[in-house]
């Protein structure tokens, strides 16, 4: 298939492009570097081998999507292009809805006016909110509590909307659990502008030198060891789940969600003490106040995709620390370094 994808320069979009590639897919990538480098698409190249087409327009210019759907003509598109930090996303509300939730209706106006009736959005378990139960399905309740996941939860009903008012169209939502890691190439992985949010890249940075210690959210949470348990899923069996979801797109019409994990979850602590081992550096920590808007826990419930995309992770916590250990020790300031 002829693949557009939006924020193909990201963490998540560059390894995407790669494993597109490997199937056999002829990519397109478009992206406005707002949050990632162009150095991205070089890097993507040189490990594809082969040139790599790409776009400079932005998911809100439908003209400038309308030229880029004239010359590429996609079969589909997967959506990556959005803002993606909670805590951002309250300083600056507006621009989250700009961007993922206008975005992804000017996208689908843009595809609808292309005749291309396929695409694949990434969704994020924050739709979930407070778990009700755990692992999470796809039919858990979605009452998202903070901006972020509100748009995210907002593009998914546009979503759903338009694919009920276009016969034969296919959406597929994968509502991703924690990506972490990074390419076994170690020339590709998450290169966070500023202070890392997440933990996994915080922790990378700690282990490389670039910060002091970890700050632990909470160690008072009802888990084994008081602290955060999460479903960290390694983004390369991420990147797969976006060809089984064309697959299944390219098979299927109507509109289905997908949660992308791994069915088990690990603790702050154990996942410092997992990248310690991977690194050989010692990870200092302190024990903080609990982050505002953090969960105890979060799981997937992964059989749905298991079932209808033949898709399950294949990558341990291990694997995840020591694949983005060795994209941070390799690359300690990121993309600039060259
Ligand atoms: P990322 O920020 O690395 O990638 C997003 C890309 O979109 C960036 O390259 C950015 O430059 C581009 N972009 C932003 N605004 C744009 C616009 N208006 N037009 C065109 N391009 C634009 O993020 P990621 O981690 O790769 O995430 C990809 C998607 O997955 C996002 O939609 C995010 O919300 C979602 N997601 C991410 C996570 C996560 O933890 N990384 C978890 C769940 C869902
Ligand atoms: C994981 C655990 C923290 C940082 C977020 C978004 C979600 C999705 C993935 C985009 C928690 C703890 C963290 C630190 C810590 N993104 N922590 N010290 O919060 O599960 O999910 O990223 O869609 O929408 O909400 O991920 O990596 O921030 O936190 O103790 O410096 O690590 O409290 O328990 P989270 P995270």
């Amino acid at each position: 298939m002829r693949v557009l994808v939006t924020g193909g320069a990201g963490y998540i979009g560059s390894h995407t492009l790669i494993d597109l590639h490997g199937q056999g897919h002829d990519i397109c990538a478009l992206d406005t570097f707002d949050n990632s480098s162009p150095e991205v698409l070089n890097r993507v190249s040189e490990q594809i081998g082969a040139p790599l087409q790409h776009h400079a327009v932005d998911i809100r210019d439908g003209p400038g999507l309308d030229r880029v759907m004239a010359g590429f003509r996609p079969d589909a598109v997967i959506h990556f292009a959005g803002l993606k930090a909670v805590g951002e996303s309250a300083q600056i509300p507006l621009d989250y809805y700009s961007v993922n939730v206008s975005g992804t209706g000017t996208l689908l106006a843009a595809m609808q006016r292309a005749g291309c009736g396929r695409i694949v959005f990434s969704s994020s378990a924050t739709v979930y909110g407070e778990p009700a139960y755990l692992p999470f399905d796809e039919t858990h309740a979605c009452a998202p509590v903070n901006v972020y996941g509100h748009s995210k939860y907002m593009a998914e009903q546009i979503l759903k909307d338009w694919q009920r008012a276009t016969p034969g169209a296919s959406v597929v939502v994968l509502r991703y659990f924690n990506p972490v890691g990074a390419h076994g190439s170690a020339r590709i992985g998450e290169d966070p502008r500023g202070q890392p949010n997440n933990l996994v890249p915080f922790v990378a940075q700690v282990a490389v030198g670039r910060r002091d210690k970890v700050r632990v959210f909470g160690a008072d949470y009802d888990t084994p060891d008081g602290t955060g348990m999460r479903d960290y899923i390694h983004v390369e069996d991420l990147a797969r789940a976006h060809s089984a979801a064309l697959n299944f797109a390219a098979r299927h019409s109507g509109f289905e969600v997908f949660n992308i994990g791994t069915g088990r979850c690990y603790s702050v602590l154990e996942v410092i003490d997992a990248f310690a081992r991977a690194s050989g550096h010692d990870i200092p920590y302190e024990i903080s106040p609990r982050r505002p808007g953090d969960i105890a826990r979060s799981v997937a419930d992964t059989s749905k995709a298991q079932a209808l995309l033949d898709w399950r992770a294949r990558h341990d916590l291990r694997q995840m620390c020591q694949s983005s250990w060795n994209w941070q020790s390799g690359n300690p300031n990121g993309y600039d370094a060259g």
